[in-house]
């Protein structure tokens, strides 16, 4: 698959994450995820102290009505099935609220070849949503260099999905907090998926989930990601990873990481 920047992604290692994601996600809609939920909607404060003040975000429960998607989005989603055009249009709506809040007028927000969402020139943002949420995360590029989010359900994961995301210290880690009453687990694979929406702009090429370690601070509501691999460059220094935030309460999980540019 050529990428944006001439590289390639593997075809099969982005399969076999494709499914670990797919099994996560067909949990998530078994569970029926958070519909409806009073306490979900405490989080719209949350998700923006995860975030720096220059960063405009923007929210949506799965009771809020959206902003119908503009024709070239449309018309870019194809045929879907009723969740996935739902989703697809609450993350246009939040993303385009998200960029007024920074003066931009409303514009088509295409998705790219591998599904990253085309920003106007100037901004970078992110998208997430799960059942019953949905939220997107943009700031102008002159101040945020890339930024990624992300939402799950709060709970365990899928059996057999924590071996097949996690390196050997992050398995080591999770093992010390057991029984804690946070799913570790379930945040350790959001940070991955933050990191990985944070990778993509900048790397144009797949980051594995074997392919960053990620350290929490429990106490500082903070985690670092470790590049296992060449990361890109950034005015001519290479990235060796990211730092982000993250919260775990109203039965959501969420992660954030940005990269300031100065
Ligand atoms: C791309 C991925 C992270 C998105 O996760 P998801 O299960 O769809 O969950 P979310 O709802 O939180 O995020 C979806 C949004 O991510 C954004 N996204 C998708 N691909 C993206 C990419 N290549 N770069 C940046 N953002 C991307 C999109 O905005 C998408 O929503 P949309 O299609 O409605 O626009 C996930 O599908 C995936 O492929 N993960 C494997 C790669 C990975 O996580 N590696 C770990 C590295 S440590």
């Amino acid at each position: 698959m050529p990428t944006p920047h001439g590289e390639s992604i593997s075809r099969s290692r982005h399969q076999t994450s494709g499914k670990r994601r797919a099994a996560v996600r067909r949990t998530e809609a078994a569970e029926g995820g958070l519909t409806h939920s009073p306490a979900h909607l405490k989080l719209r404060d949350v998700i923006e102290q995860l975030l720096p003040a220059v960063v405009a975000v923007v929210e949506a429960g799965a009771d809020e009505s959206h902003e119908p998607l503009l024709a070239e989005e449309q018309d870019a989603l194809g045929a879907a099935v009723p969740r996935r055009r739902d989703e697809f249009a609450a993350g246009r709506s939040c993303a385009r609220r998200a960029l007024s809040a920074l003066g931009q007028p409303p514009r088509a927000i295409l998705p790219g070849a591998h599904r990253e969402p085309r920003w106007p020139v100037g901004f970078v943002g992110s998208i997430t949503h799960c059942s019953g949420y949905c939220a997107a995360a943009v700031a102008r590029a002159d101040e945020i260099v890339t930024l990624g989010i992300d939402a799950e359900i709060h709970e365990p994961l899928p059996a057999g999905i924590l071996d097949e995301i996690a390196v050997p210290g992050e398995l080591d880690w999770l093992r010390t907090r057991a029984g804690d009453g946070t799913c570790w687990d379930r945040l350790l694979f959001s940070a991955k998926e933050s990191v990985f929406k944070a990778w993509f702009p900048l790397a144009g090429r797949w980051l594995d989930f074997e392919d960053a370690r990620i350290s929490f601070a429990p106490g500082s509501g903070t985690f670092d990601a470790q590049l296992l691999v060449e990361g890109p460059r950034v005015a001519g220094i290479e990235v060796r990873g990211f730092s982000g935030r993250f919260h775990a309460g109203q039965g959501l999980v969420l992660t954030a990481i940005t990269m300031a540019a100065r």
